[in-house]
């Protein structure tokens, strides 16, 4: 008998009709035992680029590459059943034309099965992302801090303020026009977020954007407390996983060096035990 696959159960649609009911639950992961925990309490995954700095040391998003994002991506839909997968596009995959990017995103979909893609920018992007949303590949749109554009942002600043708020308010508005099922919403101010929240018909996916955007994002590491001396505003610690690891590996080298480990419950055929398993 043939075996039917089981249905995943968040699609980008799914995630639209949570607007206006409860809060959308998003976190990043990034590898398959932490895709395996957050799938069981998410809606949304997202295998963001932050992935070169977390997992791979780099400065920044920009030398992230498609094969890394891909191989995030298969890592994480392997292990997860319920939330709807989203796979960031790399800096320098999409920005050429709307032909690159659909190009680019279909790779990530096929090769990695995920249900959408995420890409920075507002007004300038939507272009493109009608382009992908009317051939089939679902798109989440990212607008406010753009850390892709690092570079020309001058740093990871508050998008968005004072006489700024117009610009963000008009990306919001075109990347939802132009497609996008949600839109991230990063560091943004609180009322900006709740003026573009109630303006848009899709969610807002916040981080740092407040309380009233439709849904909230954390980078997972950041949530887990793996990082000493990274700690912005927006993030709220909800473990000290870091010191954790930190301990026990100390524990460990201790250990190893006393001669305390292993020991013979540990080992196979000691002399102190005979044979076991
Ligand atoms: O790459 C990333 O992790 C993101 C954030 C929205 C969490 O884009």
């Amino acid at each position: 008998m043939s075996k039917t696959p089981r249905k995943r159960q968040n699609l980008p649609n799914d995630i639209v009709d949570l607007k206006g009911k409860r809060a959308i639950v998003c976190l990043t992961a990034y590898t398959a035992p932490m895709a395996r925990i957050a799938d069981q309490h998410c809606d949304l995954l997202l295998v963001g680029d932050s992935l070169g700095m977390v997992l791979h040391g780099l400065p920044t998003t920009l030398g992230v590459t498609m094969e890394m994002m891909i191989l995030h991506g298969q890592a994480v839909m392997r292990s997860s059943r319920n939330a709807l997968v989203v796979v960031d596009m790399p800096f320098g995959s999409y920005e050429e034309s709307p032909q690159q990017a659909f190009r680019n995103a279909a790779r990530i979909l096929a090769e990695t099965g995920a249900g959408a893609v995420k890409l920075e920018g507002g007004v300038h992007m939507a272009e493109t992302i009608a382009f992908l949303t009317k051939r089939g590949v679902p798109v989440m749109a990212h607008i406010g801090l753009t850390p892709q554009a690092y570079n020309t942002l001058g740093g990871y600043k508050v998008q968005g303020r004072d006489e700024d708020a117009d610009r963000v308010f008009a990306d919001a508005v075109a990347t939802a026009e132009a497609g996008a099922f949600a839109v991230t919403l990063e560091k943004v101010p609180s009322p900006l977020s709740r003026r573009i929240s109630a303006a848009i018909n899709v969610p807002t996916i916040g981080i740092g954007a407040g309380p009233d955007c439709d849904g909230q994002i954390l980078v997972v590491d950041d949530v887990l407390g793996f990082f000493e001396d990274f700690r912005p505003k927006f993030v709220k610690r909800y473990a000290e996983l870091g010191e954790s690891a930190a301990a026990a590996i100390a524990q460990y080298a201790g250990d190893v060096r006393a001669g305390v480990f292993p020991g013979p419950e540990h080992s196979f055929d000691d002399i102190r035990t005979g044979k076991n398993a």
